[in-house]
């Protein structure tokens, strides 16, 4: 079950009213066609572990568990520290817990919900107790400042929830996918190449009309096979916590769950898209503003660069 919850946003606020004086764009646009009002930008000495690291203690803290008890960490991050060690070792080693299994997974904007699939499994096999599952993204650094298309949507931020074995599972099931013929939808380079040469520019490129229109018809057919597996009608959801990427992708999948936008937790109004990171922001958001209480049912869905998508239906 999902024993607590944590999150951290950088303190500097980039508006679409700053945006406007270094490209060419207006708030309208930002707003009407994503959603989108400002940003959060990580610090120059910001890293994806030093945020992990805040919105892990939070969701430690929640819990109620020493960070000791932890015996597995797993990090959906596209923008790790170091290429390697994992930015899982480096949140390890910052919270100083010794002796546990911890690495990344790379599923992009799906991060999370693919290490919360990995989580349910170890927890289910019995082979974990706690484990921590944390997104955490620097996308300002990915993104090319002067692409209007891209650089208004993307922002900084962590987010981490703590599970834990409980004889009435809180995870009913997790459903993950991937398609790797996109691969040039959604894509960021390599910035080095295997002989260590600085390789085109590596920068987040995308096609985002394609991407949005795939985005949402997966989004759909994923909500219907989450449902059926689990026995579950629209009408048993209490929540939808989405991955935020555009609020008309968000409104969309609503609408194919015949959900009032009242009962879907928003954030990218103010926090844009924080990749792997937006869903357990938005979850940490709306549990701890008390919108979500406990024993409500969620459905997590989260579609993104690969292309790799996923959902997860839980009860808190
Ligand atoms: O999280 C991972 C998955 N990512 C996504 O799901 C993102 C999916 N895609 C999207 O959210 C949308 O496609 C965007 C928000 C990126 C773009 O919205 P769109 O409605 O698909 O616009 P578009 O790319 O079709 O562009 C429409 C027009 C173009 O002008 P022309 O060619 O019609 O003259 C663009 O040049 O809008 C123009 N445009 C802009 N105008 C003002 C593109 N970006 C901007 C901008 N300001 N920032």
């Amino acid at each position: 079950m999902l024993l607590g919850t944590g999150g951290y946003l950088p303190e500097t606020i980039l508006t679409n009213a700053q945006l406007t004086e270094t490209i060419d764009t207006t708030d309208e646009w930002i707003v009407e066609r994503t959603g989108i009002r400002e940003r959060r930008i990580a610090a120059p000495h910001e890293t994806a572990s030093s945020m992990a690291e805040i919105a892990a203690r939070e969701a430690l803290e929640a819990a109620g568990l020493a960070p000791n008890a932890v015996d597995l960490i797993i990090v959906g991050t596209a923008t790790p520290d170091r290429i390697f060690p994992s930015t899982a070792c480096l949140l390890q080693q910052r919270l100083d817990i010794r002796h546990c299994a911890a690495f990344d997974v790379q599923a992009a904007c799906s991060g999370f919900i693919f290490a919360l699939s990995i989580a349910d499994q170890y927890i289910r096999s019995g082979n974990a107790k706690h484990v921590l599952v944390v997104g955490s993204e620097l996308n300002s650094r990915l993104v090319d400042w002067s692409d209007r298309s891209t650089c208004i949507l993307f922002g900084d931020g962590a987010g981490a929830a703590v599970l834990g074995a409980a004889r009435e599972p809180g995870i009913f099931s997790t459903h993950i996918n991937s398609d790797g013929q996109y691969k040039d939808l959604l894509y960021v380079s390599n910035p080095t190449n295997s002989r260590g040469e600085i390789n085109e520019s590596p920068y987040i490129k995308m096609q985002g009309n394609e991407v949005f229109k795939i985005a949402v018809n997966t989004l759909e057919h994923i909500v219907d096979e989450t449902l059926d597996a689990n026995g579950f009608v629209q009408s048993d959801i209490d929540w939808l916590v989405p991955h935020q990427a555009n609020i008309r992708i968000i409104a969309a999948t609503a609408r194919k769950l015949k959900m009032p936008m009242e009962q879907v937790v928003v954030t990218l109004e103010r926090q844009g898209n924080t990749s792997a990171a937006s869903i357990p922001l938005a979850l940490n958001e709306a549990i701890r503003d008390g919108r979500i209480r406990r024993g409500q049912i969620l459905l997590m869905e989260a579609f993104g660069a690969g292309f790799a998508w996923g959902s997860a239906l839980i009860r808190y």
